[in-house]
């Protein structure tokens, strides 16, 4: 068993396609996260040290996202404690054209340690594993800035990349930026999976400030309400996420899948099947 690899995040939605990637290669890794073990808590320092003995590469996904504050200190804690505890490489997750997420990853390309970095943009899997599934699943979808033009990037992509870069020293030292093949906007994404899924979802289109509202009068945590406007005002926003890349070919030798074949392929899975009662407004 080769447990010299740990992936922080490791059942997550990149971290356990990354698990998967190195297992078909052979390695077993050790699992970052609370309820492995032994657990790690980014919130529990004192957890660190377990997970990082006889540790030599590591790919890291700070939770819930790099851009929250705290997020840079605690990338800098872990990167420096793993450098003394003979870490010699460490792949991190990043998000493109998210300036507060770049703090993060100077910190580790200042630090001695071989790294690559990983910038993604927004993945397909928020629509199926994480918050545009809630909505989906309502059949009513609202959002704001439903034109903007995004190059989703697929998490099975974004795991392949970050498992090649983990274990092959040629591209340390690089920023490696992963998006998707197209750009897409919202409302193509609505139809896309209304017809794969058969079902007839309503797209309606709201400003920013009524979709922070929705949040609120569901309750939904602050935190997480300044995260979302974050990601809407800042890095949707951001001319560089909205620009195809072809880091996801250059180190796969293939090109990268599309939205339609995530859709189609998620489908199947009847994960936008299942009936819910939201105990809320959708928002
Ligand atoms: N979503 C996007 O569109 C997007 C785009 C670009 C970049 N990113 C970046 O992607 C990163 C997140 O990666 P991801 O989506 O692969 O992961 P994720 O699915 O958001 O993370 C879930 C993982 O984190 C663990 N976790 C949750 N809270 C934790 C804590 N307090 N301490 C330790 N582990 C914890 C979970 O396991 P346990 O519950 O067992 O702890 C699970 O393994 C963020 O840094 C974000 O900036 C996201």
């Amino acid at each position: 068993m080769n447990s010299n690899i740990l992936v922080i995040g490791g059942t997550g939605k990149t971290g356990r396609r990354v698990v998967e990637q190195l297992q078909k290669k052979g390695i077993e890794p050790r699992i970052g996260s609370r309820s492995a073990t032994p657990s790690f808590d980014w919130d529990n320092k004192d957890t660190w040290v377990r997970s990082l003995e006889g540790i030599e590469r590591m790919y890291v996904t700070y939770y819930p996202d790099l851009a929250v504050p705290g997020a840079k200190e605690s990338v800098e804690s872990l990167t420096y404690l793993a450098k003394e505890m003979g870490v010699k490489k460490i792949v991190l997750l990043s998000g493109k054209g998210e300036t507060e997420a770049e703090a993060s990853e100077k910190i580790v390309m200042g630090s001695g340690v071989d790294y690559t970095i990983v910038r993604a943009s927004w993945f397909n899997q928020n629509w199926s594993e994480s918050f545009f599934l809630d909505p989906i699943l309502s059949g009513e979808v609202a959002l704001p800035m439903s034109d903007v033009l995004i190059p989703f990037v697929d998490a099975d992509d974004i795991a392949e990349v970050a498992a090649t870069v983990l274990m092959d020293d040629t591209y340390n030292g690089e920023i490696i930026e992963v998006t998707g093949p197209e750009l897409i906007t919202f409302k193509d994404i609505i139809g896309m999976i209304s017809t794969s899924s058969d079902r007839s979802l309503k797209f309606h289109e709201i400003t920013l400030q009524q979709y922070v509202e929705g949040m609120r009068q569901m309750q939904i945590p602050e935190d997480v309400v300044w995260l979302i406007e974050y990601l809407f005002s800042h890095v949707l926003t951001n001319p560089e996420n909205q620009v195809i890349t072809n880091d996801v070919e250059r180190v796969l030798g293939r090109k990268p899948g599309t939205f339609l074949q995530y859709v189609e392929e998620t489908a199947k899975t009847g994960v936008w099947n299942t009936n819910i009662v939201l105990d809320h407004e959708p928002i």
